[in-house]
This record gives structure tokens, C-alpha cells and sequence, in this order.
């Protein structure tokens, strides 16, 4: 939503950008790597250089000297006293066979660990007189990978909890907790982006890679600087063409890209490539033939791309062809592919997202939450050394809420890796603020008690469990050409991925603190309230969606980002919550549901049998209960959902008050584009609570003992207004429209009209409307005949029909009004945009939202 001048700027700013190619490159300063801003600063012998010749090193120097921008060249006669003792001396780089050759007294560990670092410092004794020159500090790495990251944990030094290891006596050293820290793109060839919400791709357009690979070099550094080594570029819907040879030599520009900052490229494959682009009959993964083409490609693609890391496989999942086809297992399929890759040392990710899209939902027993456990627990053992399962987080798809995968306690002999997603497909799609490492770090944590004994998810994953030579964590990450993830504070998330990889034990606050220092402010105050904000923002958003384990509660068969209850259910998808007029939640138990609570290791299985010891979080994930089923809260299940709605949407709400104390104290553009965005949301977050809360009232027929749900008060309706070429229509899930109705424009303007009954006074005015894509309709709220506030329905919002993906509020503040007073809604559709309107709200003002 923009007032209508804006229209007019944006359109002479887009006409500069085409004119005059103004459009600012894309860097990754505008993430997290701040040298020029400068909220924290680490300084260090400013003489920067790298023993090896290796690029990856020649790339840690660059970093190194880059913060220190002129203090790196200006003449050091003229530092202080001061200045000399921090920048006099060396900063030297190196692997453990380099810094020995080159420093013999040096005490580098002899057991370092590829992508490990060691910081040592060897400082001055006596700074003040003079001797700061002489400083020497040695950063070295298990491989120059490693020697990269100490650079970059040396650069984060001064922003992060580890500040005050380094000392002389003390050096500093960290390794990464498990080998594979690798991101996956859902790129499309045509530069679209699966579940992206950023723009379009930074690596592909109109069918091959892009030209100006300048944003993906920017993206390895911000993928370096948190230890992220590997990159899968594209979607695992997989295009088949990308293997071919002309497209390979493509992606080879992407790998040289990547590679000087220890990022490795992998590709996402079709399993049915051998017979899509290879000309063979067959795509049996036990052929022959088969086997040759996947060995011939491999060969093919290692000649161009000696580090390419391996092939991540969808197969027989949401409509890809897989090996079931020709009645062989996934350890078939994947062992195929791993056979190849082998002699070069790359892996296959082989995904656990392996389900039947079809399911009969009469069938009380079926249940997709069982798939990956079924189909892949009798497997383990059956795969190659070089094959890693790669487990969502959950069973099903990355809701708001779900269990730990059952999965990750039943593999004893296959290596595993847990894909998280920081493209936040069914967490807000980045329009809403939701710190996802919290829920990531949940899961770390979660003691599957595999064989009586204790197995956090982190230590199964990072092999340590079963002794494992592989296994890791994969981000879906969705980065695209609009400021990387689109919302300054969603970035947070990726940083947090690749942080959490590197050390699952590092908790989300002190993340949160060390991403805001560097990228926002250091001031205390400031960081405490970011810090607040991201920590309450998922609970919010699980509040205001779909709490207590019911899943999102979003469109599921669409654009998984507004509410639409049912249509999880009567479907073959298997989302379903089974909501009916007496209760709510799926019965998972052994004793009387779909068994997948047995699929947990024999404690935690116990835990969620029994309705009494599920978490009240996971008890409808787990259960099927009746609505005035009590919560170890004391809450009744129904009044938990009204109030948790009601208290999610106030949170929202409360983000905007948090973000207004920012202003004047941190950068003005960030300020202003994430208020915007809150102030979205909270609005956002009213439609969610509107819906859910007058579904759940319809189906149960019980009231909110609070007396909220289905009383609005100062709430007029559009379908009651004087409407004058506006016609009434059914939205369409009608929880998504107050009372299931708005109005809808088909001329070139229309108006709805309603006279104010109550008293005099001031007021807010909330004109809830529908921003339909394809169009830019225009909106006036005009109190007798004069106007109050003008806007455009500008934004982009997933839905071209008026539904609760892009039901939007505009709040216009402190409106005096008198009984008999004419509100007026003007709406002039643009295109596809009909203007329509669900109602208006006339609050007392400074009422939250
Ligand atoms: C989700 C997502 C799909 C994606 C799939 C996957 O279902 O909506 O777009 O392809 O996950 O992980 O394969």
C-alpha cells in the first residue's frame, strides 16, 4: 500500500533505472558484511598477507584489508601512539603446512580439521613505546578453506560472544560441527524461483546463466563469512537440459564464481535424464546403459568443474519420476549416482521427501507424516558411503510447527543431513517477520533417545552419533535479485543457517545479537530491541496461524501464505488436521491412529501416545480431540485458538510500537522499508486472526469466553453499504472476508457509503481491501466528501481473486467524526484489480491496529 504520490515517484525512478542503468549492484553490504558503515569494527596488524597463492586465501585478504579500507594504506607515521600498538605488524594467513614453514615457533595444533581455523596472536608487550609494529597475528586454517573462515571469524570478532577468547595464552580455535553447510537454490533455468520471494534468480534468465555473475561473487562472500561450502543451484524440480553439454560450460562460470570463496557447486538432477536428454530408452537405475550415461556426465562435468560437489535427487515425490517406476528402491537410484560421482569425491543428497500425493483422506490409517520412515528406515545400510539422506526437519513440509522427523532416530548406518528452508514459504514468505532459528534450534536439540541412549538431531546429523563420515545441514535459501531475501530482517535467517551449521550449540538470541551488531546498530539499546523482536516473532506467527500443531493452516494447494482452512482437507495431499464440529487434530497414536507416533525411538514415542504427555505445541499434530479438550495451560482447546489468535495478531502489532523507537537511531532507508513491512504484517496478521477465529467459532458453535470472536464493534460492512457500482461477492474461502463477503468494482469507479451512528470523537478508520495482482487500483476514503487519505493498492500479494492473500489494511489515524457523518469509500480498479473492499473499521483511536 502506497499514498498515491509514490505511484508517481516509483514510476520516474523505474524510467531513471532504465534510462540510465542507475540501479545499485548488488552487494553484500547491504547484508551483514557492513565494512563501510562500520557498527563494529575489528582491528588488527593492518600489513594483511597470505602465505599460500591459492585464490581462496588471495580471497581472505582481500576481506581482511577491505575492512580496514584506508587505515590499510594511509601513511602509519601519522597513527597515534594508539593506532600503531592495534595496526602496527602482520596479519598473516595460512594453511597449518604454510604457517609452520614460514613461523616454526608458532604453535599451530597438528590436528586441525579441514574448513577448521586457529587465530593466534602474538601481540606487543609494550605498545605504548612504540614497538606495535612487531604485532603478529596468524590465522591458519585446517585448509585454506579454513584459514578463510578465520579471517571471517576474526572480521565477526567484535560483534560476537566470542569476544575475549583471543589471547595471547588463549588462541582461538573453532571447527565447523559437521562437513556439509550447504544452501539450496530452487532456481529455474527461466530465472524464476521455486518458493522464491525475492525477485528473480541471481544465476539464470531466459533458459541459461546469466551474463553478470558480479551478485553471485557476493553471495559466495555472504555464504563464506558463515562457513556455508557448498551451493546446489538449482531447483529440485529439476530442469534435465541443465546437464547438457552446452549448459554445463554455463555452469562451470557459476563454479569458477563460487570457488574462490570455498564454495562448492552442485547440481540438482532428474533421475529420468538418461532417457530426457541422453537419448536412451531407459531410465532404470540398474541399466547398464544408465549407468554408463550417469558415469559419462559425471566425467563430463568434473572435467569442467574439478570441485563440483554432487547431485541432490527428488525422485518418485510430487510428481517426479523416480526409480518406483521400474520397481527399484531409492538405495538404487542413489547408489547409481553415488557409483559415478565416486572417483571424484562427490556426494548424493538423496532427499527423504518421498511421498504419495494421492492419499484417500476417508482412510483414517493413511498418513503422509509416515512416508519418509516407511520408505527409508528398512533401506539403511543399503547405501553407497557417499550417499547422505536429506531429511526435512519435519515430517511433513515445513509448517509453523511440526515434530522432529521420526527419521533422523531410525539410520544408523546412512550418513543424514536436515534441510531447513530460509525462503519462508509457509512462515510469512518474508513479508512477515519470523526468526526461524528458534524453531531450527528446537529441533537441533531434540534428544530422539535412539537406543535408550541420549541422540540430540545435532549430533545425529553431524555423524558423531553412528560415527558417520558425512552429514550436515541444507538450507533451501531463495535468495533473488531483490536485496537478496527482500526484507532487510529476513536475512537474519540466512545468517543464522549457516551460524547453527557451523555450531548447533550457539543459541538464537546470541545469533540474533551478533547478525544485528554487525548489520543494524550496536548500540545496546538497539540490539536489545531487534533481539526482542526476532525472538517473539515466530511464536507470533505461530499464534496467529495455525497453533498447537494443527499445521500453517494455510492455502496449501496454492500460494501456502494466506488462510485457507479446508484446503488441507478432502484432498490427496495429506496436510489434513481433520477439524469437524466436535473437534480438531489427527490421530497419530499407535493404539487408535495412523501408528506414526510409533516410529519414534521407544521414550519419545511413549511421550506422544498419550494425549496427557504431548506437548499442548504438537497435541493436535498427535491427536484428535474434542474442542473443549484441556491444555496442560488449563485452557480449553477452543479458547487456546481464540486466544492465541487474538494475542499473536496483538504481538504483531506490538512489533510496530518496537520498531518506532528505533527511528533516528538507525539507518533512515532500513527504518523506514521495515516499519512498512510490520506495519504490513500487523494488518496481515488481523486477517489471520479473523479468519481462523471465525471458522473455529462456526464449526464448534462454542463462544469465546473473552466475548471477542464474532463481535466486532465499530466494524461496517461493505455488503451493507450504499454501494454505487460496487456488487456484493463471495470470497472465496469465505473465513477470508468478514462474514464471508466484500464488494468488487467492474466500472471505472465505484463507491461504498456509510453514515457514522455512534458518537463524536476521534477515531482510527481501517478500510480493509483486497491488492489483487495484475493491477493497480486506487483507493479514497473521504469523510463528507472530504478527503481523509488517498492510496494504491500497489503491492504484490500472491492472489489474483480477493482472498485472504491479499486482504490488506490501511489505517488512517485520528479522524474526528459526528453522528450523521458520510464515510466514503472511493475504489477505481486498475486491470485486473477491481478495487474490493471487505469492510471498514472505526476504532477509537490510537487503538493498536
Ligand atoms: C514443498 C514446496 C514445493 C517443493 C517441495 C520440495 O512442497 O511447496 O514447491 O518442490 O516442497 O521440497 O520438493
Amino acid at each position: 500500500m502506497a499514498p498515491r504520490q509514490c505511484v508517481i515517484l516509483a514510476g520516474i525512478a523505474l524510467a531513471l533505472a532504465l534510462a540510465g542503468g542507475t540501479a545499485r549492484a548488488q552487494t553484500a553490504d547491504q547484508a551483514w558484511l557492513r565494512y563501510a558503515d562500520h557498527t563494529v569494527r575489528v582491528l588488527y596488524p593492518r600489513d594483511v598477507r597470505a602465505l599460500g597463492a591459492g585464490a581462496i586465501e588471495a580471497s581472505a585478504v582481500k576481506e581482511l584489508r577491505r575492512n580496514l579500507g584506508d587505515l590499510a594504506t594511509g601513511p602509519f607515521h601519522s597513527f597515534s601512539a594508539r593506532a600503531k600498538a592495534a595496526f602496527g605488524g602482520q596479519t598473516i594467513l595460512g594453511t597449518v603446512e604454510e604457517v609452520r614453514k614460514a613461523f616454526p615457533d608458532v604453535p599451530v595444533p597438528a590436528d586441525l580439521e579441514p574448513d577448521g581455523f586457529w587465530i593466534y596472536s602474538v601481540p606487543c608487550s609494550d605498545h605504548y613505546n612504540g614497538c606495535g609494529e612487531h604485532n603478529l597475528l596468524v590465522i591458519t586454517g585446517g585448509d585454506e578453506r579454513g584459514a578463510l573462515y578465520g579471517a571471517f571469524a576474526l572480521l565477526r570478532f567484535a560483534a560476537s560472544a566470542d569476544l575475549g577468547k583471543l589471547r595471547p595464552e588463549n588462541p582461538w580455535r573453532s571447527q565447523p560441527a559437521m562437513p556439509i553447510r550447504w544452501v539450496d537454490e530452487w532456481d529455474n533455468p527461466d530465472g524464476s524461483i521455486e518458493r522464491g520471494y525475492a525477485g528473480r534468480s541471481i544465476f539464470f534468465e531466459g533458459g541459461n546463466v546469466r551474463q553478470d555473475l558480479a551478485p553471485v561473487a557476493e553471495y559466495a562472500r555472504l555464504l563464506a563469512s558463515v562457513g556455508i561450502n557448498g551451493l546446489n543451484v538449482n531447483n529440485v524440480n529439476a530442469a534435465p537440459q541443465l546437464l547438457d553439454s552446452d549448459h554445463l560450460k554455463q555452469l562451470a562460470r557459476i563454479a569458477d564464481t563460487l570457488r574462490p570463496w570455498g564454495v562448492r557447486l552442485a547440481l540438482s538432477v532428474d533421475l529420468a535424464s538418461p532417457q530426457k536428454i541422453g537419448g536412451l530408452s531407459t531410465y532404470d537405475p540398474l541399466d547398464p546403459a544408465v549407468r554408463s550415461w550417469w558415469t559419462a556426465k559425471a566425467n563430463e562435468i568434473y572435467a569442467l568443474i574439478p570441485d563440483f560437489g554432487g547431485f541432490t535427487v527428488k525422485a518418485d515425490s510430487e510428481g517426479q519420476p523416480g526409480p518406483s517406476s521400474y520397481g527399484r528402491s531409492p538405495a538404487a537410484a542413489a547408489n547409481t549416482l553415488a557409483a559415478a560421482l565416486e572417483a571424484h569425491g562427490g556426494i548424493v543428497l538423496y532427499r527423504a521427501f518421498v511421498y504419495n500425493h494421492h492419499l484417500d483422506w476417508r482412510d483414517p490409517k493413511a498418513d503422509r507424516a509416515r512416508a519418509a520412515y516407511d520408505i527409508f528406515a528398512p533401506l539403511d545400510g543399503r547405501f553407497a558411503a557417499n550417499v547422505v539422506l536429506q531429511i526435512k526437519e519435519g515430517p511433513i513440509d515445513f509448517q509453523v510447527r511440526e515434530p522432529v522427523s521420526p527419521l533422523f532416530g531410525g539410520l544408523e548406518l546412512t550418513s543424514q543431513a536436515m534441510e531447513v528452508e530460509v525462503t519462508q514459504e509457509y512462515t510469512g514468505q518474508q513479508r512477515h517477520l519470523v526468526y526461524l532459528a528458534p524453531m531450527w534450534k528446537q529441533v537441533l536439540d531434540f534428544d530422539l533417545r535412539a537406543g535408550g541412549q541420549a541422540t540430540p538431531v545435532k549430533e545425529i546429523i553431524a555423524g558423531k552419533s553412528y560415527h558417520r563420515p558425512l552429514g550436515g545441514m541444507i538450507a533451501v535459501a531463495g535468495v533473488g535479485r531483490d536485496a537478496w531475501l527482500a526484507s532487510p530482517l529476513a536475512l537474519v535467517n540466512l545468517y543464522s543457517f549457516g551460524r547453527l551449521a557451523w555450531n548447533p550449540n550457539l543459541s538464537p538470541e546470541e545469533i540474533a545479537a551478533e547478525w544485528t551488531r554487525q548489520t543494524i546498530s550496536s548500540d545496546p539499546d538497539v540490539v536489545a530491541t531487534v533481539v526482542k523482536m526476532l525472538m517473539q516473532s515466530w511464536p507470533a506467527y505461530e499464534d496467529y496461524t495455525g497453533p498447537l500443531g494443527m499445521q500453517t493452516l494455510t492455502d496449501i494447494t496454492g500460494s501456502h501464505y494466506g488462510p485457507n482452512i479446508e484446503s488441507s482437507e478432502n484432498n490427496g495431499w495429506g496436510q489434513w488436521h481433520r477439524a469437524d464440529h466436535d473437534g480438531v487434530g489427527m490421530d497419530r497414536s499407535v493404539a487408535t491412529g495412523t501408528g506414526f507416533a510409533g516410529q519414534y525411538p521407544p521414550e519419545v514415542a511413549k511421550l506422544y501416545e498419550d494425549p496427557a504427555t504431548t506437548p499442548d505445541e504438537l497435541l493436535l499434530f498427535f491427536h484428535h480431540v474434542p474442542y473443549t479438550y484441556k491444555l496442560h495451560s488449563g485452557k480449553t482447546v477452543i479458547q487456546h485458538i481464540y486466544d492465541s489468535h487474538y494475542e499473536g495478531a496483538a504481538q504483531a502489532a506490538q512489533f510496530v510500537r518496537d520498531w518506532t523507537t528505533l527511528e533516528g537511531r538507525i539507518n533512515q532507508p532500513l527504518y523506514e522499508q521495515m516499519r512498512d513491512r510490520l506495519v504490513y504484517q500487523a494488518g496481515h496478521a488481523i486477517v489471520w486472526r479473523e479468519a481462523i477465529v471465525q471458522y473455529f467459532l462456526k464449526l464448534s458453535g462454542i463462544p469465546d469466553e473473552k466475548g471477542r470472536a464474532g463481535h466486532y464493534p465499530g466494524r461496517l460492512e461493505a455488503e451493507d453499504a450504499r454501494l454505487t457500482g460496487y456488487k456484493i461477492i463471495d470470497v472465496n474461502p469465505w473465513e477470508d472476508a468478514s462474514g464471508g463477503k466484500g464488494v468488487s468494482c467492474a466500472e471505472k469507479s465505484c463507491t461504498a457509503e456509510w453514515t457514522w451512528t455512534g458518537s463524536a470523537g476521534r477515531y482510527d478508520i481501517a478500510v480493509q481491501y483486497f491488492d489483487l495482482q495484475g493491477g493497480v487500483a486506487d483507493f479514497t476514503l473521504n469523510v463528507n466528501g472530504k478527503p481523509a487519505d488517498a492510496w494504491a493498492a500497489d503491492a504484490t500479494l500472491p492472489s489474483n481473486r480477493p482472498d485472504g492473500d491479499n486482504s490488506t489494511r490501511n489505517t488512517i489515524r485520528n479522524v474526528e467524526l459526528k453522528p450523521g457523518d458520510v464515510l466514503r469509500v472511493e475504489g477505481a480498479p486498475d486491470s485486473s484489480d477491481p478495487a474490493a473492499i471487505d469492510y471498514i473499521e472505526v476504532m477509537p483511536t490510537a487503538s493498536p491496529m
